[in-house]
């Protein structure tokens, strides 16, 4: 094991004995299932596994290591950034384990007693179609409340969603929401910053920069072929 995942298991340690403090031990009911926290934060099954104690244990490769720091350095001190409305960009090409590194920090937040909701944009766009067409709006507010409200909102694949003018003044209504209550974003991306500022208007990328360190990772997809 090298130094740098060393460094990390010593900081985890030290993050999980703080933790135990915040964090009620769990009950059996299926309230505090772990899985249903997981689920109910809107994590993916395929990364129920990532968590930065897993990154500390099997590695992670050199060239993914700045984003994955900068990662754990955000949940490191996950409250206050929360408080500040701090909130991350990760950008790069696909398979470079953005949304690995946005899940392990969602799980920080989980373990922490932060409100945290997942959610890609694809996902996010349906979602929001389909519940407005529902006569009753009560299923459409509850959900429009959570995006609003979650004290941290992790998007996943920004730019994936249809660019149709409804979308792009909902990104935009979302985001600036969320700016000025001061709530973070967490994005993951395949857009470069610029494509970005593109794409939206420009309040939204001038907000997100304002709010949010930007971080990048470039490199061959890290997904294996099927065997
Ligand atoms: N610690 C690790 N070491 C090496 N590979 C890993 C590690 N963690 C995850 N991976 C691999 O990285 C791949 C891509 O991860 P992830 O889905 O997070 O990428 P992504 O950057 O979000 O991609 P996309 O832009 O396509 O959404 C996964 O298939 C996984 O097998
Ligand atoms: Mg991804």
């Amino acid at each position: 094991m090298d130094e740098v995942s060393r460094n990390l298991i010593n900081q985890l340690r030290e993050l999980g004995s703080q933790s135990e403090k915040v964090v009620t031990p769990p009950a059996e009911s299926k309230q505090n299932n772990p899985i249903t926290a997981l689920s109910r934060a809107g994590i993916p099954k395929r990364y129920y596994r990532a968590t930065f104690e897993a990154l500390a244990e099997n590695g992670c490769p050199e060239d993914v290591r700045p984003m994955a720091e900068e990662a754990w350095k955000y949940a490191k001190h996950l409250k206050e950034n929360a408080e500040a409305g701090r909130g991350l960009l990760f950008f790069g090409e696909v398979g470079r384990m953005k949304t690995t590194l946005a899940c392990c920090i969602a799980r920080e937040a989980i373990k922490q007693g932060v409100g945290v909701y997942f959610i890609s944009m694809p996902e996010l766009m349906d979602t929001l179609t389909s519940m407005s067409r529902n006569k009753d709006p009560t299923e459409f507010r509850k959900f429009e409340d959570k995006i609003k409200h979650t004290r941290i909102l992790i998007l996943d694949d920004f730019g994936a969603e249809y660019p149709a003018g409804w979308v792009l003044n909902k990104v935009d209504a979302i985001i600036t929401n969320r700016y000025n209550n001061m709530l973070p974003i967490i994005i993951t991306t395949n857009m470069l910053p610029d494509e970005i500022k593109e794409r939206y208007v420009q309040r939204v990328f001038d907000r997100l920069r304002s709010t949010s360190k930007v971080i990048g990772t470039y490199g061959d997809s890290l997904r294996r072929n099927a065997e």
